[in-house]
């Protein structure tokens, strides 16, 4: 088969397209022949490690974490899935050397997800990181539902830093499927016509506008839940835009490592921070995601494309050294890797 691995860290010029033994799947995995690689910044950033050429966690890695395509074999005491299932895989590189950048890949069976009837490959590969992310930080407030489902969070307003990204595209959507009166921030007017189509009630260009003035037009009582990005651009927007007892969910520490807290602000919100990272955030949350997403995606909730708001860009797997590129250069929307071989 096609793999691409790296056995070095480093710029995209360390991954090599290679021939590889199809593998049998272990005891409680299962070998998925993928068609669509989903690639997100935790990718790259795993490929580039600590940026001095450093040894991967393996002698060879294939990256990226997501992906969908057809289970081809079950490895001994899997008994919910079958040969031929539609599926959706998260978390196939997560110690492990894996991932989803070849022709076929070996994954524990819980990370692997049927696709329901209907729901395309592009979408199944472009759920995993992003969606799974953004469904944790939907469903970790005080005042919030633990789960999401249609209702769930009616009467909640939820606000999404940067909602033409990946992660908050996902936001956006899981949000408004659940009920809530979704405000978002973004940076330009295109993108603003992009999360406008992802299902946004509200959009605020934050480059031109008064952030905290605009949001309170919408929820003159305040936010009831952020999902963050850039806390350290905007740790003072959310204290100022949120309820009593309301969180905000870091998940990114774009343009900015860290922030500073004023505590008596803090205190007279109750406000809580919920640092999100999926690598820990335990199999109960896993699944959690997993079981709301399906719902989500029977709802027909969560499509992707220009149209939805996530414009897709696609490489060969031959290229996807340009795919990690583009991601690490900020494409805006979802960049893919279709792994077959198209003659
Ligand atoms: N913790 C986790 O488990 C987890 C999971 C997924 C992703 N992540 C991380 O989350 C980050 C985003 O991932 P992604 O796939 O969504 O990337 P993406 O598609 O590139 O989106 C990032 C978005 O953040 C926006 N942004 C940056 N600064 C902002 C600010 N001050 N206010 C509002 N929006 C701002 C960007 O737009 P503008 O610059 O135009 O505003 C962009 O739309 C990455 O660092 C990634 O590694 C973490």
């Amino acid at each position: 088969m096609k793999s691409v691995i790296y056995s070095r860290t480093g710029d995209p010029s360390v991954l090599r397209l290679v021939d590889r033994d199809v593998v049998e799947p272990g005891p409680g995995e299962v070998r998925v022949r993928i068609l669509v690689s989903g690639v997100n910044p935790t990718d790259w950033k795993s490929r580039r490690g600590s940026g001095d050429g450093a040894a991967p966690p393996f002698p060879e890695v294939t990256p990226n974490q997501d992906g969908s395509g057809l289970v081809d074999a079950l490895g001994e005491g899997v008994v919910d899935l079958a040969v031929g299932d539609r599926v959706w895989v998260y978390l196939a590189a997560h110690q492990r050397p894996t991932g989803t950048a070849q022709e076929y890949t070996n994954v524990p069976a819980g990370r692997v997800v049927k696709l329901p009837p209907g729901t395309s490959f592009d979408i199944g590969a472009s759920l995993g990181v992003p969606a799974m992310t953004a469904h944790r930080a939907l469903t970790v407030s005080e005042d919030g539902p633990e789960r999401l489902y249609p209702g769930a969070l009616a009467g909640k307003v939820v606000l999404v830093a940067g909602g033409a990204g990946a992660v908050g595209h996902a936001a956006i959507q899981l949000a408004r499927w659940a009920g809530a009166t979704v405000v978002t921030t973004i940076s330009s007017p295109a993108k603003a016509a992009l999360a406008a189509a992802a299902g946004a009630h509200h959009v605020i260009n934050y480059r031109d506008e008064d952030v905290a003035t605009a949001i309170r037009k919408p929820a003159p009582d305040g936010v009831d839940l952020v999902v963050e990005v850039a806390i350290a651009a905007n740790a003072q927007l959310n204290i100022d835009v949120v309820k009593p007892r309301s969180s905000v969910a870091i998940y990114a520490n774009d343009g900015g490592r860290e922030f500073t807290l004023d505590v008596r602000q803090n205190m007279i919100k109750n406000l809580r921070y919920q640092f999100v990272l999926l690598y820990t955030v335990g199999d109960t949350a896993l699944q959690a995601a997993v079981d709301d997403i399906t719902l989500a995606l029977v709802d027909d909730a969560l499509p992707v494309g220009e149209n939805a708001g996530l414009p897709l860009h696609r490489f060969p797997l031959a290229n996807t050294a340009d795919a990690h590129q583009a991601v690490q250069d900020g494409a805006v929307g979802k960049v893919l890797i279709d792994v077959p071989a198209v003659d």
